[in-house]
């Protein structure tokens, strides 16, 4: 029997349709230039001390002494340990090493993580969304909820008065760009331990947390027991190509006194062999002084594009929100999002995401990703 949840899907994913769009253009108009702030690629190339590491990995794995086959499915110790002490420098805490799970990226820990939780559970995350929740729960045969993000909460949904058993939250966010403070993730936090939910806090835009926000939900009180944390190199580091990330699952976590932490350690070996000694060889170097330091140019760069794109979406009358990598931008009027992406495009030959990729609430609204050079 098939999986029925397939038909519940959204025929397509926003990014393949606007990719679709984009070559069609191309192909009747060669000789545009196209300015990209469609899907949320990095456009810098890694740091030197990255490839480098890589390719001295690749070098070492053509002798007998440094070949590598199968390693631990949670990470390579190395990758492990840099981990733990990148969250002690970035944001003061302590993650300990058998909580960390490296993996090829978010995106399938994201859908791997509801395995932990029963077909039929309830979902909650807001709309709009990064729609990789979205479909993950609706294949999972999960009872999704939703929680408007719109102006009159400033983009920024608080918790129902219902309970849900899983929580989807991304702050910096995709789609909106807006981002959490203490004291909103603190009510997150609360709301989890008043009604017994688990929150999956993807935390791949923390590269791009405002000065003084959260860029781990694990800053919040509390939050060891409710939360897991799902990384990415891609944004921050960009791996977006080399695929490398990782996820938190703290030891204090419990569903119905069962830790989650070695259910996953259990799930994992038996969906995921690890993710590619190359990539963590380079995930290593990232994380060291001169790997962070060569990620933030690209990260700085992208950071000021936000200001520079703002200020002309806002010179041609736009109400636009949201403090990047993503700029939530409300057509003007007479436009859905649809039509505004291909007024765009014909007009301005600009590439944007329509905000009805995302959720009914992103009917009027287009999304501009702020990594371009
Ligand atoms: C986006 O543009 O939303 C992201 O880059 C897509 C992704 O990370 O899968």
């Amino acid at each position: 029997m098939l999986n029925e949840n397939f038909f519940r899907l959204r025929q397509n994913y926003i990014f393949s349709e606007v990719a679709k769009k984009t070559q069609a253009f191309k192909a009747t108009h060669p000789d545009v230039k196209l300015f990209s702030y469609g899907i949320g690629d990095v456009c810098f190339p890694l740091g030197s001390c990255v490839s480098k590491a890589m390719s001295d990995f690749a070098d070492k794995m053509a002798t007998d002494k440094g070949f590598a086959g199968y390693t631990a499915e949670g990470g390579t110790s190395d990758l492990k340990d840099a981990i733990c002490a990148y969250y002690k420098r970035s944001c003061g805490i302590d993650v300990f090493y058998d909580e960390v799970f490296v993996s090829d990226g978010a995106k399938s820990d994201i859908g791997g993580l509801l395995e932990l939780f029963a077909e039929g559970s309830s979902v909650l995350m807001q709309d709009p969304v990064y729609p990789a929740y979205s479909d993950a729960s609706v294949l999972r045969g999960m009872k999704v909820g939703t929680v408007a993000a719109n102006r009159q909460n400033g983009f920024l949904p608080m918790p129902p008065n219902t309970r849900f058993d899983v929580i989807f939250i991304c702050s910096p966010n995709n789609p909106t760009g807006m981002s959490y403070d203490f004291a909103g993730l603190e009510k997150w936090v609360n709301y989890a331990k008043k009604v017994g939910a688990v929150i999956l806090f993807d935390a791949a835009y923390s590269a791009f947390s405002p000065d003084g926000y959260p860029k781990s939900i694990f800053q919040i009180d509390g939050a060891r027991e409710v939360a897991i944390e799902i990384c990415s190199f891609s944004k921050g580091f960009g791996f977006t190509g080399v695929r490398c990330g990782y996820t938190v699952v703290p030891n204090k976590l419990q569903v119905s006194g069962t830790g989650l932490n070695s259910l996953w350690r259990r799930r994992q070996a038996a969906r995921f062999n690890g993710a590619s000694v190359l990539a963590q060889a380079g995930a290593v170097a990232a994380l060291s002084d001169e790997g962070i330091r060569q990620a933030e140019v690209a990260v700085e760069h992208y950071k000021s594009n936000v200001n520079v794109l703002k200020n002309r979406l806002l010179c041609r009358g736009l109400s636009v929100y949201g403090n990047g990598p993503y700029l939530w931008v409300r057509c003007p009027d007479g436009f859905d999002g649809e039509e505004y992406f291909d007024y765009l495009l014909e007009n301005k030959h600009e590439i944007v995401i329509p905000g009805i990729g995302f959720g009914e609430e992103g009917k009027y609204f287009v999304r501009y990703g702020c990594f371009f050079r």
